[in-house]
């Protein structure tokens, strides 16, 4: 028998395409504290079966820990509960308050006469301390900034991303690493994994207050939820050497015309009472001339 079983798997592995009798999502990674739903689509004539969720590394003695009546009613035990829906054929098996030791594999299972199908789910409970950063970046324009995101070292090979947020989960990425510690350089932003830091660095060259806005340090988890933590950044404008620029340039401007005014007013009058002077000047020495000449020619 499990023999069979044995050689049944590996065949089923080895057969591409198969189509098992129920599919589940693998491996599911899920935060602490949280609710965590796993789906497992079975085949159309089994809808009114029971559908049961079994822990236990190994299929053939896994504990059943909860199971439906083969109707769509939720059946709830402690904080896992299973909810089968014949419309969609499909049951979710949710658990409440995730914790670190419901770790493990498990497996979705529907109950027959014979051998029971099933598919193996294996759940990873991950704190959302898995990823720190700082909160809040601030920066000048024009200048630069550089965000230092660090992980647990679990996650060194994965992706790692810097995005844009949308919403808090919806957050397409605009830089990505490939895993490796290769530096990606793409529209003024750098992103860089170290791996013997367990880091990775984002930086924004040349910023503009379009830059302003939150975005997430992102890690990617094939099969799972992104592991992603807010930082805002804000960019600041800095007006006090800008406008103490253009206050010297209006100084130096007004003192400029003053000075034209000055001279293109000042210089005419200045130049009228010069020739007035002489004038004056001249005429009374004719005068004089006037009234001594004839003396001396008498
Ligand atoms: C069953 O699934 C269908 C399609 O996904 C959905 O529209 C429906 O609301 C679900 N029914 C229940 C009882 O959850
Ligand atoms: C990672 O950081 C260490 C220490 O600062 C440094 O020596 C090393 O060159 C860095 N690695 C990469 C790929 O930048
Ligand atoms: C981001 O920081 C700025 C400046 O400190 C603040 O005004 C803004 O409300 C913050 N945004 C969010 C979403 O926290």
């Amino acid at each position: 028998m499990l023999l069979l079983h044995l050689t049944g798997s590996i065949c089923i592995s080895l057969l591409p395409g198969f189509t098992s009798a129920v599919k589940g999502p693998g491996t599911v990674h899920g935060f602490v504290g949280r609710s965590l739903p796993v789906m497992c689509h079975y085949d159309k004539s089994y809808q009114t079966y029971y559908k049961y969720w079994c822990k236990g590394y190994d299929w053939l003695s896994c504990t059943v820990v909860v199971k439906t009546r083969g109707l769509e009613a939720e059946v709830k035990a402690g904080r896992t509960s299973v909810k089968d829906n014949h419309t969609c054929s499909c049951f979710t098996v949710t658990l409440e308050d995730l914790r670190e030791e419901d770790a493990g594999v498990y497996w979705c299972g529907i109950e027959t006469s014979g051998s029971d199908p099933n598919t193996q789910v294996t759940i990873v409970p991950e704190s959302s301390s898995d990823l720190t950063d700082p909160k809040a970046v601030e920066a000048t324009v024009g200048s630069s900034v550089s965000v230092e995101c660090s992980y647990d070292q679990r996650y060194q090979q994965n992706i790692k991303y810097w995005c844009r947020r949308i919403s808090e989960r919806n957050c397409p990425p605009g830089i990505s690493t490939t895993g490796s510690e290769r530096p990606v350089i793409k529209n003024g932003v750098s992103i860089q994994d170290n791996h013997s830091l367990n880091h990775f660095t984002v930086t924004m060259d040349d910023l503009t207050t379009s830059h302003s806005g939150m975005y997430s340090c992102a890690v990617s988890q094939p099969g799972g939820l992104d592991l992603m933590t807010p930082v805002n950044v804000t960019v600041l404008v800095t007006d006090v050497p800008d406008s103490r620029d253009r206050g010297g340039f209006f100084q130096n401007y007004q003192i400029y015309v003053t000075f034209l005014v000055l001279i293109c007013m000042k210089m005419p009058i200045f130049l009228t009472m010069v020739l007035a002077i002489t004038w004056m000047h001249r005429r009374n020495r004719q005068h004089s001339d006037e009234v001594t000449t004839p003396e001396t020619q008498s």
